[in-house]
């Protein structure tokens, strides 16, 4: 292009608008064609396309191989409605046959029990005072006084006898009924014909005594035998007035 500095001369001059024709200036042969240039960066991505038809359905997947726990036990139902009544059965074989009441000797203990039980609930009422029961026996009292013979007619009556301690706890329930009523009471013993030897009423010796310290001291001429308000015993005269203590 150097090698024509005319050519560039009159173009200049047609950019000023003068008008020319310019032919065969400058002739040469025309070059080699030059390498092709490197290719351009990648264009921008285009719009997305329109959605697809939805595929066929996949294949089934194999069972799977760990099964499920079981779950927890339900709440228990409504009980149902009762069945019917079964049939009568057939009576049994009959028993061997008893033994005649007077012999059968579970039914006398019973019965002599009843009895005892019933006299002591008889007798204990109708003496109309206090009453106390302790272990097998029952003890009671009018509230009344009399001389030994007069308690023990008193108590007979009554379905009883003269009250007689022969432990500690029955020594205990008699002298309770003296400090309640604050006055004396015989028991149920009496001397026998050796002085100092005092019997219950069936002649049986004593087995359980409370004697006050010094007692008896009476020699054989107190017979009977008097409980003071503290429970302890004194050998006394017989006909003194004496609270009625009897026992059932
Ligand atoms: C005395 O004998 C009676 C009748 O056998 C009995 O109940 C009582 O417990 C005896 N008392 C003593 C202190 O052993």
């Amino acid at each position: 292009m150097w090698l024509c500095p005319l050519a560039l001369t009159l173009t200049l001059m047609a950019a000023s608008g003068a008008a020319c024709e310019v032919k065969d200036v400058c002739v040469g042969s025309p070059g080699i064609p030059g390498t092709p240039g490197s290719h351009g960066l990648p264009g921008r991505d285009g719009r997305d396309g329109v959605k697809g038809d939805p595929g066929p359905p996949g294949p089934m997947g194999p069972p799977g191989d760990m099964p499920c726990a079981p779950g927890n036990d339900g709440l228990p139902g409504a009980p149902g409605i009762p069945g019917e009544c079964g049939e009568k059965g057939e009576p049994g074989e009959r028993g061997p046959p008893g033994l005649p009441a007077h012999l059968d000797k579970e039914l006398q203990a019973t019965l002599h029990d009843f009895r005892h039980q019933i006299l002591q609930t008889r007798g204990a009422l109708s003496l109309q005072g206090s009453t106390l029961a302790v272990g097998e026996k029952v003890f009671s009292t009018n509230g009344q006084s009399g001389t030994f013979d007069a308690i023990q007619e008193a108590c007979a009556r009554a379905g009883g006898r003269i009250a007689v301690p022969r432990s500690p706890e029955e020594n205990e329930a008699i002298a309770s009924f003296v400090k309640k009523y604050n006055t004396y009471a015989y028991v149920g013993l009496t001397e026998g014909p050796s002085p100092g030897d005092f019997r219950y009423s069936d002649g049986t010796p004593v087995n359980y005594t409370n004697w006050y310290p010094g007692e008896p001291a009476g020699q054989g001429t107190e017979q009977c035998v008097e409980m003071y308000t503290d429970g302890r015993w004194n050998d006394r005269n017989c006909l003194y007035n004496r609270l009625t203590i009897c026992e059932f």
